[in-house]
C-alpha cells in the first residue's frame, strides 16, 4: 500500500524545501503543486491574459502542462515542452499563481493532475488544499507555518544568496496579501485540515522539522 503525505501552509513556511527534504531521505516522490498553478499564472502572462480573469480557464486548455524529475529527485516542469522551472520563481508570478488559483475552473482543471501524480506513488504532496481537497484519505496530514516575519526573513535570505536583489517589507507585503488571497477565496481556500497536525516552525532549525515529519513517516512504515 503506498503512503501519501500532504503538507499545507502559507506562503514561505519552508513546505518545499522540508517536504523535498523528507521525500529524499525516505525515497518518496515529492510533488511541488504550487508549480501548477505558477505555471498556469506563467501561461496566462504570456498569452496577455490577466492573472485574475476567468478567462484563464479556457487559455489553460493551450497548457500541456507535465512533470519529470532529475535524478536527485528535483521536480520539472515542462509547459508545452518548454522547462519553466526557473521562469516560474519570479515575484510576478508568485503573485499570479496565487491571482488564478481563485478561479474554480482552474482548481478543478488541476485536480485530477494532482490525484494522478500521487496515485499508487509513497509521496509527499505540499500545497494548501492538499490535506483538504486534493488527498483527503492522506496517511499523514502536516499544517506547516511561522510567522510572517519569519517566512519574509527567510524569502528575503534565499533573494540574497541567490544574488537577487530583496526588500524585505515588500516581500513581507507580498506575503501577507497572498495570505489573505489564499486563506479567503471561496474555492478550497487555505485552512487546516481537522486532522492535520500543525507545526509551527518560526523558532525552529531547518533540520528539526525535517526530522520531525520523518518520524512521523516512519512511524507508520
Ligand atoms: O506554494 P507556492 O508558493 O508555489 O504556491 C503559489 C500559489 O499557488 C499560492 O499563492 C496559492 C496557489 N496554490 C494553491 O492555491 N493550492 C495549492 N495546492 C498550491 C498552490
Amino acid at each position: 500500500m503506498s503512503i501519501q503525505v500532504a503538507i499545507d501552509g502559507p506562503a514561505g513556511a519552508g513546505k518545499s524545501s522540508v517536504s523535498k527534504a523528507v521525500a529524499a531521505k525516505l525515497g518518496f516522490i515529492y510533488i511541488d503543486t504550487g508549480a501548477l498553478y505558477r505555471t498556469v499564472a506563467l501561461h496566462a502572462i504570456r498569452n496577455g491574459v490577466s492573472t485574475s480573469d476567468v478567462a484563464v480557464a479556457e487559455l489553460m486548455k493551450s497548457a500541456d502542462i507535465k512533470i519529470c524529475y532529475d535524478d536527485d529527485g528535483t521536480q520539472r516542469i515542462i509547459l508545452n515542452g518548454e522547462d519553466v522551472s526557473e521562469k516560474i520563481r519570479t515575484p510576478k508570478v508568485s503573485m499570479g499563481a496565487s491571482d488564478v488559483a481563485k478561479i474554480p475552473r482552474v482548481r478543478a482543471g488541476l485536480l485530477d493532475l494532482q490525484r494522478n501524480l500521487a496515485k499508487g506513488a509513497n509521496a509527499v504532496m505540499d500545497g494548501r488544499d492538499i490535506g483538504t481537497s486534493i488527498l483527503p484519505d492522506a496517511a499523514i496530514k502536516i499544517f506547516l507555518t511561522a510567522s510572517v516575519d519569519a517566512r519574509a526573513k527567510r524569502r528575503f535570505d534565499e533573494y540574497r544568496q541567490k544574488g537577487e536583489p530583496a526588500d524585505l517589507e515588500a516581500i513581507k507585503a507580498d506575503i501577507k496579501k497572498r495570505d489573505e488571497q489564499d486563506m479567503n477565496r471561496e474555492t478550497a481556500p487555505l485552512r487546516q485540515a481537522e486532522d492535520a497536525v500543525l507545526i509551527d516552525t518560526s523558532d525552529m532549525s531547518f533540520s528539526q522539522v525535517v526530522e520531525r515529519i520523518k518520524s512521523m513517516i516512519e512511524k507508520i512504515l
